[in-house]
């Protein structure tokens, strides 16, 4: 193989000055998997919000710039480390997360990675180790979501938000949700009651209002809407479910939970909690798969654009001005 061979596409981030400094490299050199890790020939990577939190430095323990871009994909194993156990089959499709996603090949950890769901095509499986996991984690072990129950989910439109929108209805659960305007008819079609403008001034009102009382809050917005969650989360039995804060963080104190707000206030960040909770995070997969089986989780539909317009993309994705999910593919 000659030395070109050997290189490959990629979007890297130079500095933390946000997406307008993720550049597109044509010589970048092809990893080589390290202990325990699969080579991937990525075929769609996933655009998260975290993307966006990276590239301002601002992802805490993330990556420092310079770095390759992007960290979840899905793609075919191309090659194993030596000392992989029981390797998936070279040629296997799989979907997971690892640095440099947003190339044409990446490298990931072998014990992460999840088989494509038969039939579905690299892109349609993307969201799955993230956005649906995520949700799912967030009403179920973390929310505790029952049939009958109010849940409250902000970003509806989005790639976790529209994943929670589905489980919440299908687990029985009344939607009370939020997106801009121009998305709310994508989170009604969802199944949603309600959909609101997060940024109305009387938001809390309004949801109080219609509601009485949320049993379970899916906050990701964070400064913007914190204070809102803690007051319309029913007083010691509501759960807010805490796993983004896309408008920076919120602080909350003592004197809050004895004197004012007395939600039951739960944080969660999906990697950290599988690494905490192995034997759950197995659980809540088993569960995916059957949500898969019974055609309650479909194959996903992102919008798919070629590499060079990534640093666009996630301009777009911290404007607030997509919905759903979107995925780069590194080979247009
Ligand atoms: N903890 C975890 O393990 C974990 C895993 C995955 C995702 N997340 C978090 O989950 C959230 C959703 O992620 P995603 O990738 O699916 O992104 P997304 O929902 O597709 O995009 C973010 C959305 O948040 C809303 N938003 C952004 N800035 C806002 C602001 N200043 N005020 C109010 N709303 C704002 C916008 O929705 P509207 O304009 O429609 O309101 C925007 O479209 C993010 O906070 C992400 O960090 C956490």
């Amino acid at each position: 193989m000659s030395t070109d061979e050997q290189l490959m596409t990629a979007l890297v981030q130079h500095s933390h000055e946000g997406p307008t400094d993720l550049v597109l490299a044509t010589d970048r050199p092809r990893p080589v998997p390290g202990p325990g890790e699969y080579l991937i020939r990525v075929g769609a990577a996933g655009v998260n919000f975290a993307d966006v939190t990276q590239s301002r430095g601002a992802y805490e323990g993330g990556p420092r710039a310079p770095y390759p871009a992007g960290f979840e994909a899905a793609g075919e194993i191309v090659a194993a480390a030596p000392d992989v156990e029981s390797p998936l089959r070279i040629g296997t499709h799989v979907v997971g997360v690892g640095a440099g996603a947003f190339a044409q090949y990446m490298t990931m950890q072998s014990a992460d990675v999840l088989p494509v769901p038969a039939g579905w095509s690299d892109a349609e499986s993307l969201g799955l180790v993230l956005n649906w996991a995520t949700a799912l984690a967030a009403l179920k072990p973390l929310g505790e979501i029952e049939p009958g129950q109010t849940v409250l989910v902000y970003a509806a439109a989005g790639g976790v938000g529209q994943a929670a929108v589905r489980l919440a209805r299908h687990y029985g659960a009344r939607v009370i949700a939020t997106a801009s305007p121009a998305k709310h008819a994508i989170v009604k079609a969802l199944g949603a009651e309600e959909v609101l403008d997060s940024r109305r001034p009387d938001l809390a009102a309004e949801i109080l209002r219609l509601t009485g009382g949320i049993d379970v809050v899916l906050e990701s917005v964070g400064e913007a809407t914190f204070g809102t969650s803690l007051a319309v989360a029913k007083p010691f039995t509501g759960r807010v479910i805490v796993f983004g804060a896309a408008s920076g963080h919120a602080e909350l104190s003592t004197r809050d939970l004895i004197f004012t707000h007395y939600a039951q206030v739960r944080g969660l960040h999906i990697s950290n909690w599988a690494a905490a909770a192995p034997a759950a995070f197995a659980d809540l997969l088993v569960e995916l798969e059957a949500l898969i089986d019974q055609g309650v989780y479909p194959p996903g539909t992102p919008r798919i654009h070629p590499l060079a317009q990534g640093p666009d993309v996630l301009r777009q994705l911290e404007a607030g001005q997509t919905s759903g999910k979107h995925a780069l593919d590194p080979w247009s």
